[in-house]
């Protein structure tokens, strides 16, 4: 099965469209969506048909998917954060709204041994940000290979009962052949706001029938992701971070 895998794609239309032409020559059995459609960017109408055009698909939430159709407050989120799911709230329609409180909370299992989880499995807004954090994840849980969003960092973790690897890049086009006898926790990074200083968009592909994990940016066009944020009107932070990938 070959797998494209986004995550954290934040209304960003541009940054998908980008990255779904730059992978439009290949084919896909399966779409995995980590959550974080929305919140933050200026476009979530584009990104959430656009997300559901994507077939066949296991798509869960995140937590700015929750604040933005109203089931959790938002009283966790930072100011800007939290202004920009209200005014996700009031562009998007029922339908819409309908499918983001639709969306499952992960973790979920998918394949042979295969898992999905936004933030950890255990706390889909809990962020793994450390070998420490990546540990008891590999600990707590059983699978071989666990795709997960939420921090915006590309990279991945192995583990073979010994040592603990962790290995990020943030060139345009990077990766690995799975070893058999380790375990893996991979970010694909994030579509619509990378944060690791390179601006592009990201996303993996995994084939699990050849172990194979590739790690894709795509240029996109930046300034007009910008300008949709400046005429929402969302906060202009939200609008430069694009920019520097922060
Ligand atoms: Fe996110």
């Amino acid at each position: 099965m070959r797998y494209l895998i986004l995550a954290d794609l934040h209304s960003n239309i541009e940054a998908l469209d980008a990255l779904l032409e730059i992978v439009g020559e290949e084919e896909f059995d399966h779409y995995l969506i980590l959550g974080d459609l929305v919140g933050y960017g200026a476009s979530p109408l584009e990104v959430i048909d656009r997300v559901r055009e994507l077939q066949p698909q296991t798509c869960i939430r995140g937590n700015h998917d929750k604040v933005c159709s109203s089931i959790e407050t938002g009283d966790n989120f930072n100011l800007v954060a939290r202004e920009a799911a209200y005014w996700t709230r009031k562009v998007l329609d029922e339908d819409r709204i309908h499918y983001l409180k639709e969306l499952p909370k992960g973790p979920i299992e998918f394949g042979d041994g295969l898992m999905a989880a936004h933030g950890a499995p255990h706390d889909e807004d809990f962020y793994i940000t450390s070998r420490k954090d990546a540990y008891h994840v590999f600990q707590s849980y059983e699978f071989r290979v666990c795709f997960y969003g939420h921090s915006h960092i590309n990279g991945a973790y192995s583990y073979d009962r010994k040592n603990l690897d962790y290995l990020s890049s943030t060139a345009n086009l990077w990766g690995y052949y799975l070893e058999p006898d380790r375990r893996y926790l991979i970010n694909p990074g994030s579509v619509g706001q990378p944060r690791d200083r390179n601006p592009h968009a990201c996303c993996a592909v995994y084939d699990s029938e050849q172990r194979h994990l590739k790690m894709i940016r795509a240029q996109y066009d930046i300034k007009s992701a910008q300008q949709r944020i400046c005429n929402a009107p969302l906060h202009q932070s939200l609008a430069t971070r694009l920019e520097i990938g922060s």
